[in-house]
């Protein structure tokens, strides 16, 4: 069943996942890479730069789920998306908010292992890999291993979706030439604190290098 949840957290559960979120931040804010969720207009952004058709959806670290939200409410079956946290708190409180969605507690950067031990999405390719991860505090190894991961995951012209606070891509150029891939910015959220830019990542050829 896909009940549309709706479209944010009363205001009290919403402060009490902000807490949370900012308590997980001033534990390991290298990991956690933001003070704050996402603001609702940005998450909408991310949603909907996955495309109108996508109905296989991975989404990594997805924090206390303002964009698994707009995922869904843009269209996303529940039974088509899997989460990936890696926090066991922010894993638990998205398991009690999303019930009727695959929630696995899991390290983005063993991508391929932890899909293929899910319930959900382990048969074909996903149309899109949305992706909450500070990808600049990564650095180019980690990066490689997550896209590499990635785009072995997403079909043909499946689209890799990252949000960030960066001036500019945070994936390093070699990286980007290395798996044969080509971004562009879809969006960029003047309203987000901070502002953010939103980029899709697509795959051109077979890169030299998975
Ligand atoms: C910047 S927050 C984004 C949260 C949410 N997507 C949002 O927009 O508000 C990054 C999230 O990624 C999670 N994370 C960091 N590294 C991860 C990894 N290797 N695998 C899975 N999740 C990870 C963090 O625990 C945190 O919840």
């Amino acid at each position: 069943m896909n009940s549309r949840p709706k479209p944010g957290l009363p205001a009290e559960e919403d402060l009490a996942a902000t807490v949370l979120f900012l308590r997980q931040w001033l534990r390991d804010p290298r990991s956690i890479a933001a003070i704050a969720p996402s603001g609702r207009e940005l998450a909408r952004r991310i949603a909907s730069a996955v495309g109108r058709n996508a109905r296989r959806v991975i989404e990594i670290g997805a924090g206390t789920g303002v964009v698994t939200q707009a995922l869904l409410s843009a269209g996303v079956p529940e039974a088509g998306l899997l989460v990936v946290e890696r926090n066991a708190e922010l894993h638990r409180m998205l398991t009690r908010r999303f019930p009727g969605v695959e929630v696995l507690e899991g390290d983005a950067l063993d991508l391929a292992q932890v899909v293929a031990n899910s319930g959900r999405l382990t048969a074909g390719r996903v149309d899109a890999v949305v992706s909450g991860l500070g990808l600049v505090n990564l650095g180019r190894e980690a990066q490689r291993r997550l896209l590499g991961q990635v785009f072995e995951l997403l079909r043909v012209r499946g689209r890799f979706v990252q949000f960030t606070y960066a001036p500019v891509l945070p994936v390093s150029r070699e990286v980007m030439s290395d798996l044969g891939l080509t971004a562009r910015r879809t969006a960029f959220s003047l309203l987000n604190l901070p502002p953010a830019s939103v980029y899709v990542l697509t795959r051109r050829r077979a890169g030299r290098r998975t």
